[in-house]
């Protein structure tokens, strides 16, 4: 394992790896981009070629090729593994794997089994009579034959068995076939299955990697049933993680800063052709909290545009609170005229994109909708519109809450105070999702001037004599004196002639990942000031630190004086 990590590390380099996903621009010694962690608009992620590593330097993620891909990606550090040995041709071994999930050779052939199908597919699309007549139907719906292609979509033949033999030919296991619900069978051993996906229109489901992992086959006509025929979860789709169309609108969310949410294969692909490109949607299942999860690693904000029908309601209601609870700001399209965003989109491409722009706070959203489904004439009605809206306003700040209880309290003629009075009396159940955990904050790090001063030396090793010389004796404390005394050992076996520290060796390799970072940010604020006005920021650094520490000893005698009166202790006051 460590052979083949130094082996990628030294054939992909941190630059090549980062600039797939952060435009850079050179920077001095480093090079510089917009953090793809959080949001921002002066860059502060930078990029060392010489240290090959990263760091954000407004929300400290980064690290090494392999921590980037993964969190880049949302991966594990196994499939970072992969994915990187793939990019730099490496072949890793059985042993570079974790024991545990199912193992690489395993996830590979469901991987083939399924572009295998994929390909039969797209063949009976494209190739046979039946097929030309699904092709209408697809180019009926508005799709384009380069859209089709992109999306790969395709055409499952009405046969029990043109799928399987082949598959099975390319030698992908029966196993295989029956756990990626490819085909059924009463009795395996008997050789009596036969193709499940007969006569349906054949959606590829693609997991972040862009890679098949599952299928969703759309009845052609009436009579067939269920109107959506899906794959079964197997070792590589789990349908609670992947989400459909991200593989292909991961980009435009991170530029966009926002994720459109729908809830069909139609409403991704017919947006996504019209330019809407940072749209996904959920594949038989509503919104989980791991989707959730993995759309906060990318973005901040979601637009749902659900189907306007009751189930478009309740399932707009769920992702809101889901969202919330990763703390995603959900914005809400809901009054158009069509039955979901893929017929929108078609009759006006225009009027939907401007209304995704404008989209309204989901709060605005639900309350309108409230007050349409309910008679607000009647006391009744307004009743059941405040006790449904009860545990959102419980859960908001006191401005956001004085804000939704001013507009509810115009839109069903009751006093503010009213509304008011029945919020605080509600008690929130323990499984709202208001309840559960709290978000991480993304915080600046800010270094102390111990920090700064080892720092300044462990990037400018010639600075360490101006240090040494002005430093009191036992100035530093704990681990930061121990990485001082490693480097003053350093800089005596050296006699002073050292260009660079080894950063390899004794306690200082324990620490090395965070001391690099700290090399960084020197790099990054001093990169332009020469070595005299370095050593005379050593100075200053070395003299506040002094101020800082006699302010410190003196609050404490203060404090001890006061103590001390307090008890009329004569002696210690002196
Ligand atoms: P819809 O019934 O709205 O289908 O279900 P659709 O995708 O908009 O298709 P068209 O426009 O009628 O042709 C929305 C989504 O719900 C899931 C599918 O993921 C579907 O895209 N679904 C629906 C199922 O999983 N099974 C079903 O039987 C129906
Ligand atoms: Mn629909």
């Amino acid at each position: 394992m460590a052979d083949n990590v130094e082996e990628i590390k030294g054939r992909l380099g941190i630059k090549d790896v980062v600039s797939q996903y952060v435009e850079l621009k050179k920077a001095g010694l480093n090079w510089k981009g917009l953090c793809p962690f959080h949001s921002e608009s002066t860059p502060s992620f930078v990029v060392s070629p010489e240290k090959q590593i990263c760091h954000c330097f407004g929300c400290n993620r980064g690290g090494d090729i392999f921590t980037f891909v993964q969190e880049v990606e949302g991966v594990t550090f196994s499939e970072s593994l992969q994915i990187l040995a793939d990019r730099a041709g490496v072949t890793l071994d059985k042993k570079d794997y974790k024991k545990k999930g199912p193992s690489k050779s395993e996830k590979d052939e469901y991987f083939k089994a399924h572009d295998l199908a994929c390909e039969l597919f797209e063949k009976t699309l494209w190739k046979t009579n039946k097929g030309a007549k699904v092709l209408d139907y697809l180019k009926r719906r508005g799709l384009t034959e380069d859209t089709i292609k992109e999306f790969r979509i395709g055409f499952a033949p009405d046969s029990f068995n043109a799928l399987y033999p082949i598959l099975l030919e390319k030698g992908i296991s029966k196993n295989v076939l029956l756990k990626s619900g490819f085909i059924s069978s009463k009795d395996i051993t008997a050789e009596k299955f036969y193709d499940k996906f007969r006569s349906r229109l054949m959606f590829p489901i693609f997991d972040y990697l862009g890679r098949i992992c599952g299928f969703g086959g759309r009845a052609l006509s009436k009579e067939q049933t269920p109107k959506y025929l899906n794959s079964p979860e197997n070792p590589v789709y789990s349908k609670s993680k992947v989400m459909y169309g991200l593989s292909f609108a991961k980009k435009a969310i991170k530029e966009e800063g926002s994720v459109l949410l729908v809830e069909g294969y139609f409403d991704v692909i017919l947006p996504f052709q019209e330019g809407v490109k940072n749209v996904v949607a959920t594949s038989g299942t509503a919104l989980t909290k791991d989707h959730a999860k993995m759309l906060k690693r990318i973005t901040k904000k979601a637009v749902s545009c659900f189907d306007k029908d009751n189930a478009g309601f309740d399932a707009t209601k769920r992702a809101y609170s889901v969202l919330q609870g990763v703390d995603i700001a959900m914005k809400t399209v809901g009054d158009f005229d069509a039955k979901d965003p893929a017929e929108f989109v078609i009759k006006d491409g225009d009027k939907f994109k401007s209304m995704v722009k404008e989209a309204q706070g989901f709060v605005s959203f639900y309350i309108d909708q409230l007050v349409l489904r309910h008679d607000v004439t009647v006391l009744e009605g307004r009743v059941a519109v405040i006790r449904e809206l009860l545990p959102l306003y419980k859960e908001m700040s006191p401005t956001v809450k004085d804000f939704y209880v001013r507009e509810l309290s115009k839109k069903l003629m009751v006093s503010e105070q009213s509304l008011y009075d029945e919020i605080d009396g509600f008690k929130l159940s323990s499984n709202h999702p208001a309840k559960q955990d709290p978000t991480v904050v993304v915080q600046v790090r800010k270094y102390s001037v111990d920090e700064l001063l080892i720092a300044l030396v462990l990037s400018f090793p010639k600075l360490f004599k101006n240090l040494e010389k002005i430093l009191p004796d036992q100035y530093f404390e704990g681990e930061i004196n121990t990485i001082y005394k490693e480097i003053s050992d350093q800089y005596n076996r050296a006699r002073g002639q050292l260009d660079r520290w080894d950063f390899d060796k004794g306690f200082l390799a324990t620490v090395a990942d965070k001391l690099k970072v700290w090399v960084l940010y020197i790099e990054e604020k001093y990169q332009d000031f020469a070595e005299r006005t370095l050593s005379l920021e050593i100075e200053k650094l070395v003299d506040k630190a002094q101020r800082d520490r006699k302010a410190r000893r003196l609050k404490e005698i203060h404090l001890a004086v006061l103590e001390a009166e307090k008890v009329s202790d004569e002696e210690k006051i002196n």
